[in-house]
């Protein structure tokens, strides 16, 4: 684990470190925990995580009229165009608290399943609204909750930056990351944000996250 993270040079890189995280975690990670119960531990990480992601967003000044006097408060800035970009199926997970915290952001669904024997992405969905009429002042949060082995995270990341959206304006956010698929990731796009509750050891044959929690769509929607 040590080997792998030592050769990524990216410092835009951010694990989350907060002991109400790591309780939910843990609940979550425990396999007898039912789904209403792992779903509920999710959500309350997941504002975290939305919070720490969206922090670089630029604002601007307006007026308001309190109660008390007229003074000058921030707002996000208006002049920008906001996509979060949900990995089906798990991802939608976070797009709820995505609504919630950004309402005029644009809900860009990216379908992908993984092929099982080579661990690579096969797109079935995925519906842009036109070309971005603001490129350069598009901010995207690609949402996740494993960063296993990067591949899918890697097509996601790609699949904007071709667009001429700005590596440095891009979040993966993920619940449990592993070393390979921040690796990944870094390595293509070392301008990219990642924001991570957890950092894991290693995956196992399959493509899990070891110790992780298991298959995350599965947990989520109760299909084990
Ligand atoms: N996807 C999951 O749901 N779990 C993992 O551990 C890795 C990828």
């Amino acid at each position: 684990m040590e080997t792998a993270l030592k050769e990524t040079k990216n410092a835009n890189l951010t694990i989350l470190s907060h002991p109400l995280i790591k309780h939910n975690l843990t609940v979550m990670r425990d396999k007898t925990t039912t789904t209403e119960v792992f779903n509920l531990a999710l959500k309350r990480i997941t504002y975290a995580l939305f919070y720490e992601s969206t922090k670089f967003l630029p604002t601007e000044d307006i007026k308001v009229e309190t109660p008390i006097k007229k003074t000058t408060s921030k707002i996000i800035s208006k002049n920008i165009d906001i996509i979060v970009a949900p990995i089906l199926r798990a991802g939608l997970v976070f797009s709820d608290i995505a609504q919630e915290l950004l309402p005029f952001a644009h809900i860009h669904h990216l379908g992908m399943y993984r092929n099982e024997k080579t661990l690579e992405p096969i797109w079935y969905y995925n519906k842009m609204k036109g070309k971005f009429k603001n490129p350069e002042n598009t901010y995207v949060f690609i949402l996740d909750p494993m960063l296993a082995t990067g591949n899918s995270g890697y097509d996601a990341v790609h699949n904007f930056v071709k667009q001429g959206i700005k590596e440095e304006n891009i979040v993966f956010m993920s619940l449990i990351s592993a070393p390979e698929g921040i690796e990944r990731l870094s390595k293509a796009y070392g301008k990219i944000r990642i924001v991570t509750a957890q950092l894991d050891e290693t995956l196992n044959e399959k493509g899990y996250i070891v110790p992780g929690l298991g298959d995350a769509g599965d947990r989520i929607f109760n299909t084990l």
